[in-house]
């Protein structure tokens, strides 16, 4: 735990969180709660020893050995949402968290291909997400945005399926879906598998994301910039690419990293060797984020922590890293302007730590 008044300073400097997985939030205590109440069978325990019980599925959480052997755990734990409200439950627990945290705005993805291969309706996984954030926008005062991401352990042409029942009930249209991205394996598949669907979407406007340079090497990352993404999610193996480097620093590209998934999944070693502190000295615009905080261990707040520690980060820079986090924001310029004086305020509250 970092210091105390460093830990206030924390707590209450203003959030934008960019990358987290809504499904990543379901805690083993809520998987196996649901599973009960929906009546879906958990691997047995007899085959897989970590669904033994809450405890022993805790503990297999602290032992991933890659992205890989992660998502096998993460897309068992999301077959447990079946009803509409099982969704907006899971979306207002994050959010409380995330308040909490001192997070005032929302991007989370949700993976609907997933849901809908084991036959939940596009319309029910929606709905609830949805009902989510209006309750966190109304009783909370945060504002929200939804962002699909396709996963790429599934055939282009699941992505295609769903792709379609957004255009089929003009989601983006009506602002339900803001923005699209892709996550799941990184290192594999095609790079560019979503080339024809990331085309129609930027033709129509439409903000692109994508999961690159995690485990995968900087090609990733430019491949996803060719393809139309505006935003890199993780993208911390940028580093080794100075050119790209640069043209994300010209281009004032945002990367939404995540340092305590970084560590768990094996990514870096310790906190200390994401590479916050070359990133700032740079100029790339970066935010801190929580990735999937019900499995690596801590919310946003945990990483902001964990970085300051790594790091001892200067007011001016926290201020820096907060400034970027609402400038590269998919909102407009008055919920900007709202959320860049709450910095300065907070800052000023601060000006001891200097
Ligand atoms: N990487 C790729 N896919 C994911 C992740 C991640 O960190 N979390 C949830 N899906
Ligand atoms: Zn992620």
């Amino acid at each position: 735990m970092c210091q105390s008044t460093w830990h206030d300073f924390l707590r209450g400097l203003p959030k934008c969180e960019h990358h987290v997985h809504l499904e990543g939030c379901l805690t083993p205590e809520l998987i196996f709660s649901l599973a009960a109440k929906n009546q879906v069978q958990l691997p047995d325990a007899a085959t897989n020893p970590a669904y033994e019980s809450i405890e022993t599925l805790t503990a297999r959480y602290g032992n991933f050995t890659s992205l890989d052997d992660f998502l096998h755990f993460y897309f068992i734990g999301m077959s447990v949402l079946n009803q509409e409200s099982d969704f907006a439950d899971l979306a207002w627990a994050y959010f409380q968290k995330a308040h909490a945290d001192g997070v005032h705005h929302a991007e989370v993805f949700f993976d609907p291909q997933v849901h809908q291969d084991r036959g939940i309706p596009y319309e029910t996984i929606v709905a609830g997400f949805v009902a989510g954030c209006k309750r966190a926008e109304a009783e909370l005062g945060l504002s929200t945005r939804l962002i699909l991401c396709f996963v790429r352990h599934l055939p282009v042409a699941s992505a295609e399926k769903t792709y379609q029942d957004i255009l089929d009930s003009r989601h983006f249209e009506s602002d339900v879906i803001h923005g699209l991205g892709w996550s799941s394996t990184e290192v594999g598949p095609p790079k560019d598998m979503y080339r024809d669907i990331y085309a129609s979407a930027a033709q129509r406007g439409v903000r692109l994301t994508a999961h690159a340079g995690e485990e995968g090497d900087p090609t990733h990352i430019s491949v996803a910039l060719e393809l139309g993404a505006t935003r890199i999610d993780h993208g911390i193996r940028l580093v080794e690419d100075p050119v790209l480097m640069q043209r994300i620093v010209d281009e004032g590209i945002l990367l939404t990293v995540c340092p305590l998934s970084n560590v768990q999944l094996k990514c870096v070693k310790s906190v200390a060797e994401v590479p916050i502190r070359t990133f700032l000295d740079a100029g790339v615009k970066f935010s801190i984020n929580s990735d999937d905080p019900a499995y690596f261990g801590g919310y946003i707040l945990d990483n902001y922590c964990a970085v300051h520690e790594a790091f001892a980060l200067s007011v001016d820079e926290w201020r820096t890293i907060a400034v970027n986090s609402v400038s590269e924001s998919w909102i407009g310029e008055e919920r900007k302007k709202e959320l860049f004086e709450s910095i300065d305020a907070h800052v000023l509250k601060f000006a001891e730590l200097v």
